[in-house]
């Protein structure tokens, strides 16, 4: 009994010393295979409270990743290590800015976040569609709002050290009477913060945000939030974050408003979630209400990357997102316009070794195709 004590012991500790090297060392098969699936052991929602938290103090996998220059690139007057940002709604709460920066990210967004706070949605509003790769969520901005948030970005901006790119997305509260004061709100409070600003009006799961697309209403608030912006001090970029099923229409409209130089943004998300269900999706979860992200977005926000560069002459830089789980989904987002991309559904599947396969497969890509950097295939689908 002693024995069979010892050696099980023994055969314990090995695999805690084992297990703890692989997550410690960031095994991208371990992640895949072992602790991903011990996430999905609670339900979605949870899972990823516990995954803001780990990150919030720190528990992420050592990342001795380098970035490689091929991967560096300016965009608005700023240097990214590399073009794979987080998308938002991972980190709404500004909790995990610097583990998410350790991972490889070379940006986060932050948010959505509305001006004051709101719980969003009943419970359950996150589903896993695991036979899918996919997720849909109705979370409808649960948020802490902007003075919490504010809050944590100035600790953040306090910290010494190098400062990694944050940008925030801004949202509106669900009873607010004003949309366009929402935002600029958001503008005037967290304007200071950020290295960019988000106007989403794109979530499916706030009444009438969407609509917020249409041309004289998106121009209103554009030129609302611009003047908001340009009276701070430091300025940042202002970007519209659109859904993936606008109409061609839809999108003319918008490239005139964005060109427009009455409300001429810095840039634009393509794209948000999307609230078509596919008739390949096979899970059973497939007609829960809210918005679709993951595989079953990523050609439709490509598509809608390579429209919108084609309608904007490629004037204003592209966050492109959606479905991106690959250094060639990474790529085909470059090429058809996007001058970064961002992912959330994908590292919520295989865990954050993700990140630096995706930068290995892009870099490997570039190199490849033959070129020095990844700023030189940006648009590559339109020469
Ligand atoms: C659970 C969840 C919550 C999200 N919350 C937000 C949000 O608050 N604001 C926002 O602009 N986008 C939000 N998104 C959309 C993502 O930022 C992204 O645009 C979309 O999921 C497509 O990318 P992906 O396929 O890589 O996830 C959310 C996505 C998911 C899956």
């Amino acid at each position: 009994m002693g024995k069979l004590r010892s050696a099980a012991f023994i055969v314990t500790s090995g695999s805690v010393i084992f297990a703890s090297h692989a997550v410690l060392s960031g095994n991208e098969k371990f992640y895949k295979h072992f602790i991903m699936p011990c996430f999905r052991l609670v339900d979605a929602e949870t899972s990823h409270v516990l995954g803001v938290k780990a990150m919030s103090f720190g528990m992420v996998p050592l990342n001795n990743y380098i970035d490689p220059p091929s991967l560096t690139t300016t965009v608005w007057g700023k240097t990214f290590s590399n073009p794979i940002g987080t998308a938002a709604g991972f980190d709404k709460h500004a909790e995990a800015m610097v583990s998410l920066h350790n991972i490889g990210f070379s940006f986060v967004e932050v948010g959505s976040v509305t001006p004051l706070p709101q719980d969003g949605n009943s419970k359950p509003r996150v589903f896993r569609l695991t036979e899918d790769d996919a997720v849909i969520n109705r979370y409808g901005f649960n948020s802490v709002g902007h003075t919490v948030v504010a809050e944590r970005m100035k600790n953040y901006r306090a910290k010494p050290g190098k400062q990694n790119i944050v940008g925030i997305n801004l949202g509106k509260n669900k009873t607010s009477d004003s949309a366009i004061q929402d935002y600029v709100l958001g503008v005037e409070r967290l304007g200071d913060l950020a290295d960019y600003l988000v106007v989403n009006v794109s979530s499916p799961n706030t009444p009438g945000l969407r609509d917020l697309q249409g041309k004289e209403k998106l121009q209103e608030l554009i030129v609302n939030v611009l003047k908001a912006r340009d009276s701070l001090p430091r300025k940042p970029p202002v970007l519209i974050k659109i859904a993936p099923d606008l109409t061609s229409k839809d999108k003319h409209d918008i490239a005139d408003v964005i060109l427009d130089p009455k409300s001429r943004i810095d840039g634009l998300i393509v794209s948000n979630t999307t609230i078509t269900r596919p008739s390949h999706l096979k899970s059973t979860l497939k007609n829960e209400a809210g918005g679709l992200s993951g595989k079953p977005v990523r050609e439709l926000s490509t598509d809608a990357i390579r429209e919108m560069y084609k309608l904007t002459d490629g004037k204003l830089p592209i966050i492109g997102v959606g479905g991106v789980s690959s250094g060639r989904d990474a790529y085909d987002k470059i090429k058809a316009g996007a001058s970064l991309v961002q992912l959330y559904t994908a590292m919520a599947f295989l865990g954050p070794p993700l990140i630096t396969t995706i930068k290995k497969e892009l870099e490997k890509i570039l190199r490849e195709d033959g070129f020095n950097n990844v700023s030189e295939a940006v648009g590559l689908d339109h020469r």
